[in-house]
């Protein structure tokens, strides 16, 4: 699928969130049924990219249990969303400053979705809303933990991130048949991550679709494809995004187009 076929597929799912003044953020949860499939590679230099479009980007880790954003940003930042959520401290002083279009909402390690309910998730949401973001990217966990679940339903639009192997396609689609069950008003789209070109994306893209269209009549566009590339581990071990460390890599490109569709899909959002 072209990345115009993605954009006009999304623009059609996506609802809108109303005009500049006031409106709330666009929500993209990136999210996944198997874990280690670069959710958080992904998460991190997404926002990363947007900010460069200077779109106001929030970076939301939602990993209760081993969160990783703030360390791919090499920081570590005194408060925690885990303190918002039990009302122990102010979003406010959670919110870490990473660039001047870029702020952090990190996790701490060790958590559960159970310190999280929806109501308070929801209402993190609502005050990041208050806030004037414009994009809020969050990095969700593996699987389908109940918080994990709730944040792709607040979500305006669901990344499900796979590889190219069976076991992640298989549960790429256990996450999609679960988001389907929950009502949810966003969008879902598929991002294939660690292929060598888009035939491997697009082959992925048909596997998934052959067992979601058959058993729950549901297509998932897909949003964007990420090369495997040795500049990712590279970028990990440095504690430097990938979009500031290498932005010429394939993989740092590849994730600049998919925010080039977003960055169209929330313009469009926006009319
Ligand atoms: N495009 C890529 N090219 C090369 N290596 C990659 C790529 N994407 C991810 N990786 C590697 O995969 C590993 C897992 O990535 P990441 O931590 O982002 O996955 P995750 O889905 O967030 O994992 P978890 O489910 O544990 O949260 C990283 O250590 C990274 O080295
Ligand atoms: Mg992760």
């Amino acid at each position: 699928m072209s990345e115009q076929a993605a954009d006009i597929l999304l623009r059609e799912q996506t609802p809108g969130t109303g005009g500049a003044e006031g409106a709330r953020p666009f929500v993209v949860a990136v999210s996944s049924g198997k874990g280690g499939v670069g959710k958080s590679v992904i998460a991190a230099n997404l926002a990363l990219a947007l900010a460069l479009k200077q779109r106001r980007v929030l970076l939301w880790d939602g990993d209760f249990d081993y969160p990783n954003a703030h360390i791919l940003f090499g920081v570590e930042p005194r408060g925690r969303a885990n303190d918002v959520y039990s009302g122990r401290i102010k979003l406010d002083a959670a919110l870490h400053s990473l660039n001047p279009t870029l702020d952090l909402l990190a996790g701490k390690t060790g958590g559960t979705t159970k310190d999280a309910p929806p109501a308070q998730l929801r209402e993190t949401l609502d005050a990041l809303g208050r806030r004037g973001y414009d994009v809020v990217v969050i990095d969700n966990a593996a699987g389908s933990q109940d918080g994990t679940i709730q944040l792709c339903v607040l979500a305006d639009l669901s990344i499900v991130v796979a590889t190219d192997e069976p076991t992640s396609i298989v549960d790429a689609y256990g996450l999609i048949k679960i988001l389907k069950a929950h009502s949810r008003e966003g969008a879902l789209g598929l991002l294939v991550n660690n292929i060598i070109d888009r035939d491997d994306a697009d082959d992925v893209a048909k596997k998934v679709n052959l067992a979601t269209e058959k058993f729950l009549d549901l297509h998932i566009p897909l949003v964007g494809f990420v090369p495997y590339d040795r500049m990712v581990r590279q970028s990990i071990v440095s504690q430097a995004p990938l979009i500031e460390q290498a932005r010429d890599s394939e993989a740092a490109q590849a994730i600049e187009l998919t925010a080039a569709t977003l960055d169209r899909v929330l313009a469009e959002s926006r009319r």
